[in-house]
Order: C-alpha cells, then sequence, then structure tokens
C-alpha cells in the first residue's frame, strides 16, 4: 500500500534539446544557463534538498556533462583557491558538490517528458516521487514542493503544480480541468490537455514543473504512446491516471502564486536573472538605481 509512504526521491528531469534557447544552447545546457551567479540546475537541486529529498536522480543526455561536472568536486580549483586563501570562493565552488550525492541516468534519446521520467522508473521504484524539471526556478521563499508532498500523502494519487495564466498563452502549456476539493486548498483534476489551441482550452490553469507522482505512472507511461510533438508526454500519462480508478490513480492540483520561471524561455529568463540579482545584498541595491535610470 503506497498511500502514506513518505517522498525521499526526486528525480530532475535535464534532457531535454533546449531549442527555445538557441544559439546559446548549441554547444551548453540550458540547465546551465546562469542565473546570477548560479547555474539554473542548481536552485532546482537547492529547493530538492531543502525540501528534504537527498536522493536525487537526474535525466541527462548526450551534450549535457557540464551539469555532472557542476555537482563534482573540482580538486584542481580547490586547491588554487585554497592557496590563494579565498575563503569565500572555495565555499562557493564546494556548494553545488556538497548538496549531496547525485544520481545519473541518460535518457538515450530526447522522446519527451514521459519517456525521461519512465527511464528513472528503476532507481524509484514502488514510492511516490517528487519531479522538479531543470529549467523551471521556484522563489526560494515557497514551499510549494512541501505542500505538494503532504497532499500526495493525503490523497495516495498524483500531485500537479498549477498557475493562472493569461487565457491568450495557456497553449504554450499542458492545461487542467478542476473540481475544488470541499474544505481544501487543493483541487481535483478531471482532466488534462498538452499544449492545447487557444479557445479549446478547458481552463487556464497551465501545469508548471513540480509534480509528486505516485509510481503506477511508470506502469502508465510504458503505455503512453507518443503524443504532441511526436513525444511521449506525461500530460498524457496523468490523464489516464486521472481518469483512472483505484489504487494510484486521481490527480489533484496544488494552485500556486508564487514566483517562478521558466528558464528555459528567453524572456522569462531574464525576468529571474533580474529579480534575483536585484534582492542579492551584495549589488541589489545599486543594480535597482541603475535600472531605474535606464528605464527613464
Ligand atoms: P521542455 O519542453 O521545456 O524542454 O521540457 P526542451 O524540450 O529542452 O525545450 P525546448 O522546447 O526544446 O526549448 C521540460 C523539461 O523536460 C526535460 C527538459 O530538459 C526540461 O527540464 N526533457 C524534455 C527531457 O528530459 N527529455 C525530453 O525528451 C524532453
Amino acid at each position: 500500500m503506497t498511500l502514506g509512504k513518505a517522498v525521499t526521491k526526486a528525480v530532475i528531469p535535464a534532457a531535454g534539446l533546449g531549442t527555445r534557447f538557441l544559439p546559446a544552447t548549441k554547444a551548453m545546457p540550458k540547465e546551465m544557463l546562469p542565473v546570477v551567479d548560479r547555474p539554473a540546475i542548481q536552485y532546482v537541486v537547492e529547493e530538492a534538498v531543502r525540501a528534504g529529498l537527498e536522493d536525487i536522480l537526474m535525466i541527462t543526455g548526450r551534450g549535457k556533462r557540464a551539469l555532472e561536472d557542476h555537482f563534482d568536486r573540482e580538486p584542481g580549483l580547490e586547491r588554487t583557491l585554497e592557496l590563494k586563501g579565498d575563503r569565500d570562493r572555495l565555499a562557493m565552488v564546494r556548494e553545488a558538490s556538497e548538496l549531496g550525492p547525485l544520481h545519473y541516468v541518460r535518457q538515450g534519446e530526447p522522446k519527451g517528458l514521459g519517456h525521461a521520467v519512465l527511464r528513472a522508473s528503476q532507481h524509484v521504484g514502488d514510492e511516490p516521487f517528487a519531479v522538479l524539471l531543470g529549467d523551471d526556478l521556484i522563489d526560494e521563499a515557497e514551499d510549494l514542493l512541501t505542500t505538494m508532498m503532504e497532499v500526495q500523502r493525503r490523497t495516495g494519487g498524483s500531485v500537479i503544480a498549477l498557475i493562472e495564466v493569461d487565457p491568450a498563452q495557456i497553449s504554450a502549456y499542458g492545461c487542467a480541468d478542476v473540481t475544488p476539493v470541499a474544505g481544501e486548498t487543493y483541487v481535483r483534476v478531471n482532466s488534462l490537455v498538452e499544449k492545447p489551441a487557444a479557445g479549446e482550452a478547458p481552463s487556464n490553469l497551465a501545469v508548471i514543473g513540480r509534480y509528486v507522482l505516485h509510481p503506477s505512472v511508470f506502469e502508465v507511461l510504458e503505455d503512453t504512446p507518443p503524443g504532441r510533438g511526436g513525444e511521449i508526454q506525461l500530460t498524457d500519462a496523468l490523464q489516464t491516471l486521472a481518469a483512472g480508478e483505484g489504487e494510484g490513480s486521481g490527480v489533484y492540483g496544488v494552485v500556486f502564486k508564487g514566483r517562478r520561471y521558466d528558464t528555459g524561455d528567453k524572456l522569462s529568463y531574464l525576468k529571474a536573472v533580474i529579480t534575483i540579482a536585484s534582492e542579492r545584498v551584495e549589488f541589489g541595491e545599486e543594480l535597482k538605481i541603475w535600472l531605474k535610470g535606464f528605464i527613464n
């Protein structure tokens, strides 16, 4: 019985091609794009660790070696900084490698998010698990993942994170049709559709890159044919679970009101960099003064 089992594992899919961010992503993973002074993926791993998930599996692929190197020790660089007595930079360099041992599996071919998640089945086994997309940043002050893990524990199903978007933008996202649950802050997901055409979307609730999934999703993914864009879509597997009955079925949504950025999208990436930079004690105030002048 999976109901009530604690979530201990996080899966971070980072094997996508990042075509929306070309040409920067021609020879560099989009997850390595710097957000101020650390790569986007480091914020995502830190979020998982903050939520108590220390068993982290990253799904990578060809051209993604920089991700593994970033979370590994760098003895040569560390020695140089040590000899210089540069303790601050040494601490910063070590931060990423101290987030705990990360595990990696390669996707083989980027056949879609659903296919990437399926690659985690052996590592995850028969337990609920979290999925954090490697290019999706959630504000550090938020505890979205913890809330979602609690909803998973109470419902025994799978949990997705939703945001309200301008109806004109819904066709860039997975979209959910939901019903409120009496006395609860989460909603029940009736159906899901990946990137619906404008006018055919059942709501303006868009799926974002955090999930807490029941392991029965793996069986469903095995039988999920390629969908939108010829890719095996996680949204399609979740639609099956939402419509199903029995153990592991049922999909619930947590509507997120906080700040979140899709760093795989150029404009959203720039907003992330400016927002996070403007909150840094070292230069945030100076940046804001400069921005005001620049805009005027
Ligand atoms: P995206 O659709 O944002 O990634 O997938 P993408 O395919 O790299 O983006 P574009 O559209 O080409 O710019 C969401 C997440 O799923 C991962 C991505 O790395 C990202 O974290 N993903 C996507 C995989 O791991 N494998 C895939 O086959 C597809």
